[in-house]
């Protein structure tokens, strides 16, 4: 796990902050519904209107807290979501340990989950505490989850949208379910529509939900291939801004680099939730093969055209999406379901 220290993303900033992008674009229609929105009538917003009226202002004392001390719980905690959400549903089984000896880990000890910031699952761990102090043995983490990924949506100044709860959480926690569910760095634009149509989310939300990548950081290895050896040419990728990738050189060499050493997403804003991540993929300011080919893929790259010069529109896309992508997979009774005490251990 790593944490972006301040002289790692400094040097990019500094490095990067020169570019300012504008852009324009075409039409594009907004997240339609798909088989998630079944059940989409089984969560509600006011589900703990009784149980529990004051768990959005708990955890909300907590996330707003955690965001001032540790911007980047932010970025880790969206991830985080997106993260649980795609591997078994959104059930909080991404907080659960590995039993100490067992054979068997758990889905955060998965390769793909190594770089889930610690802040993440601790901002979490504190709400979850804070809201057990009020309302024992009534909310779920995956809720509390859900909850603290808008939270910070907004606190980085994305839209606020209404979160509906009713989540149980997850019984089933395995590493081994996490690689064919989550996207890599280098996985094509066909793989990634693939695996969010497995999840019942269209292209459109694909789009729409890569735009968190609006804020956060990604680590060197993530991307090295393309700046030294882009699809084995032993060149870089040539649709890279040169100036973006002299920078990204610069911190991440080709080997023996610091492993710890991160570059911002979004070069132009980092740390504002804002529609500048689709400006920069039009000019080829893109971190991720990931990203850049959403610009390029004609399936793609009007969606971007679009989303580039509408804030507004990407912003009530996100709220959508991101509650579409909640309603993953989620357990709703307690034959599928429990809701635990700690977050990180079964009842
Ligand atoms: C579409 C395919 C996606 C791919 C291939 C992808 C891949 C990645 C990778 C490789 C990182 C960097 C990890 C690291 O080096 O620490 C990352 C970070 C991040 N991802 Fe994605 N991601 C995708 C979609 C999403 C979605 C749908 C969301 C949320 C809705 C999301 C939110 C984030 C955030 C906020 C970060 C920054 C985390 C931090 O700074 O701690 N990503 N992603």
């Amino acid at each position: 796990m790593s944490v972006p220290s301040s002289s790692s993303w400094f040097l990019f900033t500094s490095l990067l902050v020169f570019f300012l992008f504008m852009m324009d674009s075409d039409s594009f229609c907004l997240a339609k519904p798909t088989n998630t929105t079944r059940q989409n009538r089984q969560l509600s917003v006011d589900y703990y209107a009784k149980s529990c009226p004051q768990v959005e202002q708990l955890v909300g004392s907590v996330t707003s807290q955690q965001f001032k001390v540790s911007p980047v719980s932010g970025p880790a905690t969206i991830r985080l979501f997106f993260h649980d959400c795609f591997i078994e549903g959104c059930d909080g089984s991404i907080f659960i340990a590995s039993k100490p000896g067992s054979k068997v880990l758990a889905e955060k000890d998965a390769e793909d989950n190594k770089d889930l910031r610690m802040e993440g699952f601790e901002g979490i761990r504190k709400a979850k505490a804070l809201v057990e102090g009020k309302c024992p043995g009534v909310v779920s983490c995956a809720d509390i989850l859900a909850i603290a990924a808008r939270d910070y949506v907004h606190l980085a100044g994305g839209p606020y949208y209404q979160v509906k709860k009713g989540r149980w959480d997850g019984k089933i926690s395995m590493a081994s379910r996490v690689g064919s569910n989550i996207p890599r760095a280098n996985s094509t634009v066909d793989q990634l529509i693939k695996l969010f149509n497995s999840k019942g989310l269209t292209v459109e939300d694909l789009v729409v939900l890569s735009g968190a990548h609006t804020i956060g950081f990604a680590h060197c290895k993530q991307f090295l291939t393309r700046l030294y050896n882009f699809r084995n040419t032993n060149q870089p990728d040539p649709n890279i801004d040169p100036r973006l990738l002299k920078a990204l050189k610069m911190s991440c060499p080709h080997y023996g680099g610091n492993l710890d050493i991160v570059a911002p997403f979004d070069v132009t804003t980092p740390f504002l939730f804002d529609h500048a991540y689709y400006g920069n993929l039009q000019n080829k300011l893109g971190l991720l093969a990931s990203d850049q080919d959403l610009s390029l893929d004609p399936r793609t790259k009007n969606m971007v055209q679009d989303l580039a010069k509408d804030k507004h529109k990407f912003f009530q896309a996100f709220a959508v999406a991101m509650e579409k992508m909640g309603l993953i997979d989620v357990k709703r009774e307690r034959k599928h379901g429990e809701k635990r005490k700690d977050c990180s251990m079964h009842m």
